[in-house]
């Protein structure tokens, strides 16, 4: 039998598409990740715990069969691979936020904007469809700093909770589009071991449709 490669991000999106795998009888026992090991070995599955943003890389190369990445990071990379199923899970949103007193100032069409974000290719093409000239500085992380400390204007980032602009005097100006988790498939994963492959989606979509 065929061993399938899962590129997972670590934390919260793996616990869920464990228990995804669990429910739909996928995997026979859960697996933890309370360890600090990043290949986990179980039922002819091997989960590797890897960064979000490096999920597509994994699975677009072959190192892995499939993987578990947002529609942020998809829309970002846009990586060649096959997206089969909405897992329904890592719901978020993308949004454009900053301070309340620049909202009048978004709105009022400036010349261009400044924006702060992990995201510049989902920032640019927005802004281009709005016909907004932007100035994008790229980001690794904790985007909410930018408006506090004048790098910039505006952030386009993505919003869970909202704890993290609540707390940091933010607020959301506009909305790009929402976002889940897809599963995706190595295209040639999906011809070699098409059957293992199509009996994992048919089994999750089963699953889903039945609890949604
Ligand atoms: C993400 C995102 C926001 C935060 C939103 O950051 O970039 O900062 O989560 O979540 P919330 O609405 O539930 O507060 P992440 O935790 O990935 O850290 P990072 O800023 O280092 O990328």
């Amino acid at each position: 039998m065929s061993l399938i490669t899962v590129a997972v991000p670590k934390g919260r999106l793996f616990e869920q598409t464990v228990d995804i795998f669990l429910s739909s009888g996928i995997l026979k026992e859960k697996l933890k990740s309370e360890s600090r090991k990043l290949i986990l070995e179980t039922d002819g599955f091997r989960f590797l715990l890897v960064r979000a943003k490096d999920v597509p890389t994994y699975v677009e190369n072959g190192v892995a069969d499939i993987g578990v990445a947002g529609d942020d990071i998809l829309l970002e990379q846009q990586p060649e691979v096959y997206k089969p199923l909405d897992l329904g899970i890592g719901y978020c949103n993308i949004v454009v936020a900053g301070k309340p007193e620049d909202r009048e100032k978004y709105f009022s069409n400036p010349s261009v904007l400044k924006v702060s974000t992990k995201y510049p290719n989902i920032t640019e093409s927005f802004f281009k469809e709005k016909g907004i000239r932007v100035q994008i500085i790229e980001l690794y992380g904790s985007v909410e700093l930018a408006p506090l400390l004048g790098l910039s204007e505006f952030i386009v980032d993505i919003v869970e909770t909202g704890r993290t602009l609540k707390e940091n005097g933010l607020v959301v100006i506009d909305n790009i589009r929402p976002s889940t988790a897809k599963l995706i498939v190595n295209r040639i994963s999906y011809k070699t071991k098409r059957n293992k492959i199509t009996g994992i989606i048919n089994s999750i979509e089963n699953y889903i449709s039945v609890n949604t």
